[in-house]
């Protein structure tokens, strides 16, 4: 399968873990965006938003997902905002790219990111009730911009081998696995 593989869904969905380990699974190469965007600024997230706000943020959001979206056979870790605009899941659907989300119930999503530090987002002090806000109005968004959805509060291995049943892509076999190494 060529075509990219983009994993999509709110803050704490597993995203980066999951994709992660699909990527480890099928011998793709994994990218997470907001690692990208990091490398590609020289700061962190939190600091992107501290020095330019969550406009700027967006920007360049916007310039990683171009850079990302032209290049085939990746698992796409985005970021919890990222599919939210049409330009750019139009660009990740140029490539034949398919969108998934990974579906967490909003319960499971505040217990997870109850202690979070490192979400500009969720740097409030009502944070619980923000976050239910932001499900609400961003579910519907994510389904609508999803190729498939995925149910995903159980362990990231098992929501992995259900994308791969899902998807019916080749997993490749520990042989395999060593033989890539080996070059
Ligand atoms: C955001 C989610 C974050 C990151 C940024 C904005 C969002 O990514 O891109 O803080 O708008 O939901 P994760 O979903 O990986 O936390």
């Amino acid at each position: 399968m060529k075509e990219n593989i983009i994993l999509c869904g709110f803050m704490g969905s597993g995203k980066t873990s999951i994709g992660k380990l699909l990527a480890k699974a099928t011998g793709k190469k994994f990218i997470d965006l907001d690692d990208f965007i990091e490398e590609q600024a020289g700061m962190r997230v939190t600091e992107i938003f501290a020095a330019y706000g969550e406009n700027g943020f967006r920007k360049m959001e916007r310039e990683a997902v171009r850079s990302v979206a032209g290049t085939e056979g990746l698992i796409i870790a985005s970021g919890g905002g990222t599919v939210l605009f049409q330009g750019n899941v139009k660009a990740l659907h140029r490539t034949g790219g398919k969108i998934l989300l990974l579906n967490v119930p909003l319960r499971l999503l505040q217990m997870r990111l109850k202690n979070d530090k490192k979400r500009p987002l969720l740097q409030v002090p009502n944070r619980k009730q923000v976050i239910a806000e932001l499900y609400k109005r961003r579910i519907p968004l994510y389904k609508a911009v999803s190729d498939i959805v995925i149910p995903a509060a159980a362990p990231p291995k098992k929501v992995v081998k259900r994308i791969i049943e899902v998807l019916e892509i080749p997993e490749i076999s520990g042989k395999e696995k060593k033989t890539d190494d080996r070059k």
